[in-house]
């Protein structure tokens, strides 16, 4: 298993260029499943959930030809498709689940694996199945499947999700475009990635209007033939920013659209970086003493979210004072705290809050990444210990961060893979 080294500590200085943004493409890529014609997706990300979800395109029937930097992909429907998606395939990535609505939608059956729980939380998809539901599709739980069918054509409904949720927001959008009448989703996620799935989906002949929360979608018959290029990962582009603060780095954070990272934007400004915007870049300057920040809160867009929370520990962690985060989204998203505790951090959780001391010097240490956003935590905290840190099980980071180390060293952090 791959790891990483890392020498620090380092400053972040130069330029970094933000890739596609992973959880944009993989909704995208899962309603290619509604189309006929041929889709043609650019900037996605090369990162190991995207191979994923191409597998579980192809096992469908789809064919996927890629450019030769495996950032664009034309994707071509089979007339008849499979609608089986094995437990083998789903295990490794929850987002397998989106596959759910289109499939349902376009073919009226699937029998699809229940994603299982992960590190993170217990991570249900009941949200999913009853929007599902009350757009007309049947459904049974049998040895860890879902088997679902419809009668025909799912039909349009009003559907008022009981909480926030991302991946249900995007299943029932991408199911209802080719349903019968109107589908209006009340309480809607409404994050970035979400607005890129139903700007795809309308330019390709989809009729979805949003106000606020609320996604009113008019089915259609079918979808045309569309390029489109996937918007920039901001979590990605939140992560260097931060790591620019962290060391008092100067950095300029280019192809990312600086509306998709306000709230993010505004706490580092709290913290004393200097940041300016321009239409497609972001420039920061890291403060020499880093402000803490008493209440830090994870929040559906637009606030802070959940995927930056590990990485704002590690700055609140070398902040001057004491500061705390509160996790609102998931349940025992704190798998980072043990970690930074053995490079020196001075936290303590109490329910879904963590109250932080500030001015940790890390010493460097060997550390185990947990899950995808927990490890880069981990790789911030080793950029900022002295020390030679090794960092293990790092495909976690490879599932959604395109190349970091190629990007890490080009900005100064002496870091190198080893097998
Ligand atoms: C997506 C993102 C993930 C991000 C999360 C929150 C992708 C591929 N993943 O995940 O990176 O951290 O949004 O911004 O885009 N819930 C239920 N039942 C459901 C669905 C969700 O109880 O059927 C709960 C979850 O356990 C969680 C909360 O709702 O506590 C929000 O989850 P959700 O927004 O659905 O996250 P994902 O779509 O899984």
């Amino acid at each position: 298993m791959d790891k990483f080294l890392i020498n620090g500590p380092c400053k972040i200085k130069g330029n970094v260029s933000i890739s596609g943004s992973k959880n944009a493409s993989l909704p995208i890529l899962a309603a290619t499943l509604l189309f006929d014609q041929p889709v043609i997706l650019r900037n996605l990300p090369k990162v190991r959930d995207i191979n994923t979800m191409f597998n579980l395109l192809k096992s469908l029937g789809s064919k996927i030809i890629l450019s030769k930097d495996q950032k664009s992909a034309k994707i071509i429907n089979k007339k008849n498709m499979k609608t089986f998606a094995s437990y083998s395939l789903v295990k490794t990535m929850r987002g397998s689940i989106l596959v759910l609505g289109p499939l349902i939608s376009k073919y009226h059956k699937s029998k699809i694996s229940l994603p299982g729980g992960c590190l993170i939380g217990a991570r249900p998809v009941n949200y999913h199945l009853a929007a599902l539901k009350k757009l007309g599709m049947i459904y049974e739980l049998k040895d860890g499947y879902i088997l679902a069918k419809s009668r025909g054509n799912l039909k349009g409904a009003i559907i008022n999700f009981p909480k926030i949720s991302v991946g249900a927001t995007e299943n029932s959008i991408i199911a209802a475009c080719l349903a019968k009448g109107e589908t209006i989703l009340k309480n809607c996620a409404i994050e970035p990635e979400i607005k890129d799935l139903t700007n795809f989906l309308n330019k390709a002949g989809a009729k979805i209007k949003w106000s606020g929360r609320t996604c009113k979608i008019t089915g259609v018959v079918s979808l045309s033939k569309i390029e489109y290029s996937v918007m920039a990962d901001r979590i990605e582009a939140g992560t260097f920013c931060v790591a620019a603060a962290l060391t008092n780095g100067n950095l300029k954070v280019k192809n990312i659209n600086p509306r998709t990272i306000t709230s993010e934007i505004n706490l580092l400004k709290k913290v004393g970086a200097k940041i300016k915007i321009y239409k497609n870049e972001i420039l920061i300057r890291g403060p020499k003493k880093i402000k803490s920040i008493r209440n830090i809160k994870t929040k559906e867009f637009p606030g802070i979210p959940t995927d930056l929370q590990a990485q704002l520990m590690v700055l609140m962690c070398k902040a001057v004072g004491k500061s705390s985060i509160t996790e609102n989204i998931f349940e025992n998203r704190f798998m980072h705290v043990a970690e930074l505790q053995r490079l020196g951090a001075k936290i303590n959780i109490k329910n879904n809050t963590a109250k932080i001391k500030g001015k940790t010097k890390f010493i460097a240490a060997e550390l185990m990444s947990s899950d995808l956003r927990a490890s880069v935590a981990l790789v911030l905290a080793a950029i900022v210990s002295n020390g030679k840190s090794c960092i293990n099980r790092i495909y976690h980071l490879d599932r959604g961060y395109e190349k970091i180390e190629n990007k890490l060293k080009k900005v100064g952090v002496k870091i190198k893979r080893i097998k």
